[in-house]
Protein backbone atom coordinates (compact mmCIF):
# COMPACT_ATOMS: atom_id res chain seq x y z
CA UNK A 1 0.00 0.00 0.00
CA UNK A 2 1.55 3.55 -1.18
CA UNK A 3 1.96 6.10 1.21
CA UNK A 4 -0.88 9.13 1.14
CA UNK A 5 1.75 11.70 0.19
CA UNK A 6 2.13 10.10 -3.20
CA UNK A 7 -1.76 11.29 -4.02
CA UNK A 8 -2.08 14.22 -1.34
CA UNK A 9 -3.47 16.78 -3.44
CA UNK A 10 -4.05 19.02 -0.01
CA UNK A 11 -5.13 18.88 3.17
CA UNK A 12 -8.68 20.57 3.06
CA UNK A 13 -8.71 20.03 7.01
CA UNK A 14 -6.54 20.20 9.52
CA UNK A 15 -6.10 17.84 12.67
CA UNK A 16 -6.03 21.28 14.49
CA UNK A 17 -9.29 22.03 12.93
CA UNK A 18 -10.82 19.13 13.37
CA UNK A 19 -10.17 18.81 17.14
CA UNK A 20 -11.48 22.58 17.83
CA UNK A 21 -14.88 21.82 15.63
CA UNK A 22 -15.23 18.69 17.42
CA UNK A 23 -15.10 20.26 20.25
CA UNK A 24 -17.97 22.63 19.31
CA UNK A 25 -19.98 20.29 18.35
CA UNK A 26 -19.56 17.87 21.67
CA UNK A 27 -20.15 21.26 23.14
CA UNK A 28 -23.52 22.21 21.90
CA UNK A 29 -24.32 18.42 21.91
CA UNK A 30 -24.21 18.33 25.45
CA UNK A 31 -26.38 21.18 25.94
CA UNK A 32 -29.03 20.40 24.07
CA UNK A 33 -29.47 17.30 25.80
CA UNK A 34 -28.53 17.94 29.20
CA UNK A 35 -30.71 15.79 31.22
CA UNK A 36 -31.71 13.92 28.82
CA UNK A 37 -31.33 10.27 27.89
CA UNK A 38 -29.05 10.35 24.31
CA UNK A 39 -27.97 7.40 22.33
CA UNK A 40 -25.39 7.94 20.22
CA UNK A 41 -25.50 5.77 16.78
CA UNK A 42 -22.37 5.53 14.71
CA UNK A 43 -22.35 4.54 11.17
CA UNK A 44 -19.70 2.07 10.39
CA UNK A 45 -17.07 2.08 9.86
CA UNK A 46 -16.32 5.42 8.56
CA UNK A 47 -17.74 7.25 11.76
CA UNK A 48 -15.68 5.58 14.20
CA UNK A 49 -13.00 8.29 14.46
CA UNK A 50 -15.25 11.09 14.79
CA UNK A 51 -17.18 9.56 17.19
CA UNK A 52 -14.21 8.35 19.52
CA UNK A 53 -13.47 12.15 19.39
CA UNK A 54 -17.06 13.63 19.77
CA UNK A 55 -18.07 11.25 22.94
CA UNK A 56 -14.77 11.80 24.69
CA UNK A 57 -15.94 15.97 24.21
CA UNK A 58 -19.58 14.90 25.48
CA UNK A 59 -19.73 16.02 28.78
CA UNK A 60 -23.18 14.33 29.83
CA UNK A 61 -24.00 10.58 30.58
CA UNK A 62 -24.91 8.66 26.94
CA UNK A 63 -24.96 5.32 25.77
CA UNK A 64 -23.09 4.60 22.32
CA UNK A 65 -24.17 1.57 19.13
CA UNK A 66 -22.92 0.98 16.15
CA UNK A 67 -24.99 0.03 12.99
CA UNK A 68 -23.33 -0.87 9.07
CA UNK A 69 -25.21 -1.06 6.04
CA UNK A 70 -23.90 -1.34 2.36
CA UNK A 71 -25.40 -0.60 -0.85
CA UNK A 72 -26.96 -2.65 -3.09
CA UNK A 73 -24.72 -3.77 -5.96
CA UNK A 74 -21.10 -2.47 -6.39
CA UNK A 75 -21.38 0.78 -7.71
CA UNK A 76 -20.11 3.72 -5.74
CA UNK A 77 -23.48 5.43 -5.82
CA UNK A 78 -25.72 4.75 -3.15
CA UNK A 79 -29.43 4.84 -4.10
CA UNK A 80 -32.64 5.84 -1.89
CA UNK A 81 -34.26 2.30 -0.64
CA UNK A 82 -31.28 0.54 -1.66
CA UNK A 83 -29.56 0.17 1.86
CA UNK A 84 -28.87 -2.92 3.48
CA UNK A 85 -28.50 -3.43 7.19
CA UNK A 86 -25.17 -5.52 7.57
CA UNK A 87 -24.93 -4.77 10.92
CA UNK A 88 -28.29 -4.40 13.23
CA UNK A 89 -27.82 -2.19 16.58
CA UNK A 90 -27.92 -4.53 19.99
CA UNK A 91 -29.80 -1.71 21.77
CA UNK A 92 -33.96 -0.93 21.46
CA UNK A 93 -34.40 2.78 20.43
CA UNK A 94 -38.16 2.49 21.33
CA UNK A 95 -39.09 5.70 23.06
CA UNK A 96 -34.85 7.01 23.33
CA UNK A 97 -33.54 10.34 21.82
CA UNK A 98 -31.16 9.01 18.94
CA UNK A 99 -28.11 10.54 17.59
CA UNK A 100 -27.06 9.33 14.17
CA UNK A 101 -23.07 10.04 13.89
CA UNK A 102 -21.82 10.26 10.69
CA UNK A 103 -18.50 10.93 8.77
CA UNK A 104 -20.01 12.08 5.25
CA UNK A 105 -23.75 13.00 4.10
CA UNK A 106 -22.63 12.73 0.11
CA UNK A 107 -26.06 12.26 -1.92
CA UNK A 108 -27.62 11.33 1.47
CA UNK A 109 -29.52 8.67 0.53
CA UNK A 110 -27.87 6.41 2.99
CA UNK A 111 -28.52 8.60 6.47
CA UNK A 112 -32.23 8.95 4.58
CA UNK A 113 -32.42 5.29 4.60
CA UNK A 114 -31.41 4.59 7.92
CA UNK A 115 -33.66 7.42 9.53
CA UNK A 116 -36.71 5.54 7.24
CA UNK A 117 -35.51 2.55 8.86
CA UNK A 118 -35.17 3.45 12.99
CA UNK A 119 -38.26 5.28 13.04
CA UNK A 120 -40.04 2.51 12.26
CA UNK A 121 -38.82 1.28 15.85
CA UNK A 122 -40.34 4.37 17.13
CA UNK A 123 -37.13 6.38 19.01
CA UNK A 124 -38.53 9.69 21.17
CA UNK A 125 -36.10 11.70 18.85
CA UNK A 126 -33.96 11.16 16.25
CA UNK A 127 -31.16 13.84 14.89
CA UNK A 128 -27.94 13.74 12.42
CA UNK A 129 -24.44 14.83 13.48
CA UNK A 130 -22.66 14.72 10.36
CA UNK A 131 -18.41 15.55 10.33
CA UNK A 132 -18.79 16.27 6.56
CA UNK A 133 -21.06 17.82 4.25
CA UNK A 134 -21.24 17.82 0.23
CA UNK A 135 -24.28 19.65 0.11
CA UNK A 136 -23.88 20.39 -3.45
CA UNK A 137 -24.15 16.36 -3.81
CA UNK A 138 -27.26 15.99 -2.31
CA UNK A 139 -30.25 14.50 -3.48
CA UNK A 140 -32.57 12.76 -0.76
CA UNK A 141 -34.10 15.63 1.47
CA UNK A 142 -31.59 15.41 5.26
CA UNK A 143 -31.55 17.99 8.35
CA UNK A 144 -28.50 17.64 9.53
CA UNK A 145 -28.80 19.25 13.32
CA UNK A 146 -24.83 19.11 13.86
CA UNK A 147 -22.37 19.72 10.72
CA UNK A 148 -18.95 20.04 11.14
CA UNK A 149 -17.92 20.74 7.98
CA UNK A 150 -19.61 21.94 4.62
CA UNK A 151 -16.93 20.48 1.83
CA UNK A 152 -16.57 21.17 -2.16
CA UNK A 153 -17.59 18.10 -4.05
CA UNK A 154 -13.82 16.49 -4.09
CA UNK A 155 -13.24 13.01 -3.02
CA UNK A 156 -12.08 13.59 0.76
CA UNK A 157 -9.98 10.68 2.68
CA UNK A 158 -8.52 10.56 5.90
CA UNK A 159 -10.28 10.73 10.01
CA UNK A 160 -12.26 7.97 9.79
CA UNK A 161 -12.70 8.38 5.47
CA UNK A 162 -11.08 5.32 3.34
CA UNK A 163 -9.59 4.91 -0.40
CA UNK A 164 -10.52 1.49 -0.93
CA UNK A 165 -10.70 0.84 2.94
CA UNK A 166 -7.46 2.06 3.38
CA UNK A 167 -5.82 5.53 4.90
CA UNK A 168 -8.59 5.47 8.03
CA UNK A 169 -6.44 6.63 10.72
CA UNK A 170 -4.90 9.68 9.30
CA UNK A 171 -5.50 12.79 11.78
CA UNK A 172 -6.56 15.05 8.70
CA UNK A 173 -9.14 15.29 5.87
CA UNK A 174 -7.45 14.78 2.66
CA UNK A 175 -8.33 15.41 -0.93
CA UNK A 176 -7.35 12.75 -3.51
CA UNK A 177 -5.60 13.57 -6.89
CA UNK A 178 -7.69 11.63 -9.18
CA UNK A 179 -4.87 10.96 -11.63
CA UNK A 180 -2.00 10.07 -9.05
CA UNK A 181 -4.23 7.59 -6.95
CA UNK A 182 -4.36 4.11 -7.94
CA UNK A 183 -6.95 1.15 -6.77
CA UNK A 184 -5.62 -1.77 -5.32
CA UNK A 185 -5.97 -4.65 -7.18
P1 LIG B 1 -24.49 8.95 0.49
O1 LIG B 1 -25.52 7.88 0.64
O2 LIG B 1 -24.28 9.34 -0.94
O3 LIG B 1 -24.76 10.15 1.37
O4 LIG B 1 -23.14 8.27 0.87
C1 LIG B 1 -22.49 8.45 2.02
C2 LIG B 1 -21.36 7.47 2.15
O5 LIG B 1 -20.51 7.45 0.99
C3 LIG B 1 -20.49 7.91 3.29
O6 LIG B 1 -20.92 7.34 4.50
C4 LIG B 1 -19.12 7.45 2.86
O7 LIG B 1 -18.93 6.12 3.30
C5 LIG B 1 -19.14 7.47 1.36
N1 LIG B 1 -18.49 8.68 0.81
C6 LIG B 1 -19.09 9.72 0.18
N2 LIG B 1 -18.19 10.66 -0.18
C7 LIG B 1 -16.99 10.20 0.24
C8 LIG B 1 -15.65 10.73 0.15
O8 LIG B 1 -15.37 11.83 -0.38
N3 LIG B 1 -14.68 9.97 0.69
C9 LIG B 1 -14.92 8.76 1.30
N4 LIG B 1 -16.14 8.24 1.40
C10 LIG B 1 -17.17 8.95 0.88
MG1 LIG C 1 -19.91 6.17 5.92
Amino acid sequence: MKDYSEFLQEVLISEEALQARVRELAAEISRDYRDQDLLLICVLRGGVMFLADLMRAITIPHAIDFMAVSSYGAGVRSSRGEVRITMDLTTAVEGRNLLLVEDIIDSGNTIASIMELLNTRHPKSMRVCALLDKAERREAVVAIHYRGFTIPNKFVFGYGLDLDEYYRNLPFIGVVQPDKYVPPD
